[in-house]
This record gives structure tokens, C-alpha cells and sequence, in this order.
């Protein structure tokens, strides 16, 4: 378990398929999400379970409140230990938890794992430009817009510019908002006396 100020990250279990394939399918996130937006059978999703359970390269973890509720995913890609940099991606899957700061929680809370335990040095991803909530949740966390991939997707009829955006741990240690003094220590506290908590 990574513990955060308002969220904990714990491993993903065979018993959440069902809940990923209830966000996956919901077209409201599916237009935000880079994949193509097929509808997913149950049997598909339990074979992307299977592979992130073999993917040495890729870590996916369960978000979940301080109660105990697990309201989207958040995970590192293409992590690359030599060079040391991956992307990130993330999803609020319970719409009722969306713009209360658990997405900002959840990627400050991913990012002091990479720099800190991981050692990775840079974390990247990419976003629609259209989704203005998801790019000032990642300017909050400390990315920096590095460009633009002009008319790179087709979602909702149109072309669709997609922005990329970095962080290198020297910035994320650099955020005010992050000091290092509270960093884990409180958080640890706050979070781990809490019921239903799932060690991975
Ligand atoms: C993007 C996402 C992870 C953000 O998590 P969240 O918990 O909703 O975000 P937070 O509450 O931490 O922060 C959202 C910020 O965006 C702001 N915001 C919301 N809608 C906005 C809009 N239309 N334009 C500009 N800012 C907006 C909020 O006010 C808040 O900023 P503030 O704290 O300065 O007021 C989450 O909404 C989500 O999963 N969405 C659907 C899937 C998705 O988009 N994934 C990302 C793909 S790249």
C-alpha cells in the first residue's frame, strides 16, 4: 500500500474486474481515455488483468479513499529503469468523487513513489486538449506542458489535439505544496489504522 494524504494506492485484485469494466464501458470516460472506444466483454478485460499481472514494465494500482471506497485506477507505463522515466496515466472512475482533489492526491501520492523509491528521474503522459479538468489537475501536481500533438486522434467527430506533459523529480521536489517534511510520515498515520484496508 502507497500511502497519501487522501488516498492509498494498493495493488489491483482479480475481484476488481468488474469495476474496471463498469469505468471502461462508460462512454463519459471512455472520451477522455486514449484507447478506441470498442465496448469491453468480461472476458476481454480479465485478459488485460492477466497481462498487467506479467508486464514488468507497467504497475497499476487501485485508488481508494480514506474509507475504504476504491474510485478509479491510477498506474506508471513504460517505466524504464535505465533511463529512468515512464508515463502516467489515471481515471476517477466514480464520477461522484471527481474535482473534491483525490485525482491530485492520487498522482502527487504516484509521483513521490517513482521519484522516491523508484529513483526515476522523469514522468511524462499525454491528455486531450479538450479535457481541461485532467490538465489543471496535472499543472496542480507540477507537469509542465513540453508541446502538442496536432489533430493526433478522432473523438466525438472532430480531430483532437493532445498535449504532452513532463515532470522531473527535481521540480516534483521543488513543490511548495508537497513539503518534504510532511511527505509519508503524516500520511501514514492518517491512513493506515483505517477498516478495509488491503495490503496487495
Ligand atoms: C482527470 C481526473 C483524474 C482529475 O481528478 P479529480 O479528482 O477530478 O481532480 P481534482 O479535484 O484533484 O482537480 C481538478 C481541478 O480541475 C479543475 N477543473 C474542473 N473542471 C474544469 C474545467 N472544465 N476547466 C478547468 N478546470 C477545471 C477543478 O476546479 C480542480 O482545480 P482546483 O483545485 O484548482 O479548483 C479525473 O477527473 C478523471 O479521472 N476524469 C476522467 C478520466 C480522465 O480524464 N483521465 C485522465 C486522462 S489523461
Amino acid at each position: 500500500m502507497i500511502p497519501g494524504n487522501r488516498v492509498r494506492l494498493r495493488a489491483i485484485e482479480r475481484g476488481d474486474i468488474p469495476t474496471f469494466l463498469k469505468w471502461v464501458n462508460d462512454p463519459e470516460v471512455q472520451r477522455y481515455l486514449g484507447r478506441t472506444p470498442f465496448p469491453l466483454s468480461f472476458a476481454q478485460e480479465e485478459r488485460w488483468f492477466e497481462k498487467q499481472l506479467n508486464d514488468e514494465r507497467s504497475r497499476i494500482f487501485a485508488i481508494e479513499t480514506e474509507k475504504g471506497v476504491h474510485i478509479g485506477n491510477i498506474g506508471l507505463h513504460e517505466i524504464d529503469y535505465k533511463d529512468g522515466k515512464a508515463t502516467l496515466g489515471i481515471m476517477i472512475g466514480e464520477k461522484e468523487y471527481r474535482d473534491q482533489g483525490y485525482g491530485t492526491d492520487a498522482v502527487r501520492t504516484l509521483l513521490r513513489f517513482a521519484f522516491q523509491e523508484l529513483n526515476l528521474h522523469r514522468v511524462s503522459l499525454e491528455v486531450f486538449d479538450f479535457n481541461k479538468r485532467a490538465i489543471r489537475c496535472y499543472e496542480k501536481c507540477g507537469f509542465r506542458h513540453e508541446g502538442v500533438a496536432r489533430e493526433d486522434s478522432f473523438r466525438g467527430g472532430k480531430r483532437q489535439d493532445k498535449i504532452l506533459m513532463g515532470i522531473l523529480r527535481q521540480e516534483f521536489e521543488g513543490d511548495k505544496d508537497d513539503p518534504p517534511d510532511d511527505r509519508g510520515r503524516a500520511d501514514v498515520r492518517r491512513v493506515s489504522h483505517l477498516p478495509g484496508h488491503r495490503q496487495p
